[in-house]
């Protein structure tokens, strides 16, 4: 299949492209989209075939249910059961970083939902994403573009490499502001659950919430045999071709630690600080943010991983990130890419 490439600055000054991409999306074809998370790989949310396409075009097993993306808070009645709860986080959070599970209505077929009663819903606040969905005038399925397993991607480029030849068209919106997935959260008798930490911290979800508890699988502690409550926490993710293992330690021990699994002819990269790099003579390392800017962490984190790929190392170490605040959802991606692999130095 030949891949349309849309590039937009401007909505309005783009209003045809997104015409046809809506068109697009109406006859049942893919469509690639921005969101101020990370990019989107999107289709009809009420058509069974479409999530059929979304899943192979991703090479995803279906059972790992979509996240519906619609233009308003309010429309999640057409596709879900809503309540109180509900409504108070989308007032505070939507549109925006936020995911919500709730019981589904039959307007959502069960392919979309890997056959679960709940459906996952979404407001992005990114322009083009809000546009495309109300060009569209259909919720919008869309898991995130990459293939499955890889880093998810935070740029047109990253969604090129992966789905070429795979989607109708990919919109090139440019990088995308956060660049961690949203954060989910499922509502059971007044308590909010975080089952997938993002930009929407847990103390802001407790600004909202009397009650919130975070998941096992959120805080990486689920256990062998048991289940996630979001069964995308289940897979291997985010993982780079070289092996890829976090260290647990300061940046006095960081730096002697790699030096000498260089000396013993290890070829190993390193994602960490500008000042890092530079202690490490700036050779095979990929700067992704200071240890206290954890905002441009999460915003570089997942091109890191797939520029420390690039270098060509068998090895990729990074520090084990705090996980207050924005930390938790960076440490969730980065315990997940690596395996659960964390050496105390
Ligand atoms: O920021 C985002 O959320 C991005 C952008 C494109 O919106 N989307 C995204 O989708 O990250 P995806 O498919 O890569 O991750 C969705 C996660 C998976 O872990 C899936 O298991 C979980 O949401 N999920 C979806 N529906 C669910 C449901 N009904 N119950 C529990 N977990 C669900
Ligand atoms: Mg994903």
């Amino acid at each position: 299949m030949k891949t349309e490439i849309l590039k937009i600055n401007d909505c309005q000054k783009s209003s045809d492209g997104l015409e046809h991409a809506a068109q697009i999306l109406k006859q049942g074809g893919l469509v690639v989209f921005p969101t101020e998370t990370v990019y989107g790989l999107g289709g009809d949310a009420t058509a069974a075939d479409v999530a059929k396409k979304i899943y192979t075009a991703k090479g995803r097993p279906s059972n790992n249910p979509l996240i519906i993306h619609i233009a308003r808070p309010e429309d999640a009645e057409k596709y879900a059961y809503t309540n109180e709860y509900y409504y108070r986080l989308a007032q505070a959070f939507m549109p925006g970083p936020l995911t919500i599970i709730l019981p589904k209505k039959d307007t959502i077929p069960p392919e979309v939902t890997g056959g679960l009663d709940t459906v996952a819903v979404r407001c992005p606040s990114h322009p083009v994403a809000r546009e495309l969905i109300n060009k569209a005038q259909v919720p919008i399925a869309a898991p995130s573009a990459n293939i499955s397993g890889r880093p998810s991607p935070t740029s047109a480029d990253y969604c090129i490499t992966d789905l070429d030849g795979k989607v109708d068209m990919i919109i090139d919106g440019g990088e995308c502001d956060i660049g961690l997935e949203s954060t989910i959260v499922m509502l059971r008798q007044g308590t909010a659950i975080l089952l997938r930490p993002g930009a929407i911290t847990y103390d802001a979800l407790c600004c909202v919430c009397e009650n919130v508890e975070i998941s096992a699988a959120a805080q990486g502690t689920l256990a062998e045999n048991e289940r996630p409550l979001a069964p995308g926490m289940m897979y291997r993710h985010y993982a780079p071709n070289a092996s890829f293992v976090l260290l647990d330690g300061d940046t006095d021990k960081f730096i002697p630690y790699i030096k000498q699994r260089r000396q013993g002819g290890e070829r190993c990269a390193a994602i960490c600080s500008s000042n890092e790099a530079i202690q490490l003579n700036n050779q095979d390392t990929v700067v992704y943010g200071d240890p206290d800017d954890l905002i441009t962490q999460a915003h570089r984190l997942f091109s890191a991983l797939r520029e420390a790929d690039a270098l060509g190392c068998d090895i990729i170490y990074a520090r084990k990130p705090t996980t207050d605040g924005l930390g938790l959802a960076l440490y969730n991606r980065m315990i997940r890419a690596a395996s659960h692999t964390i050496r105390t130095i």
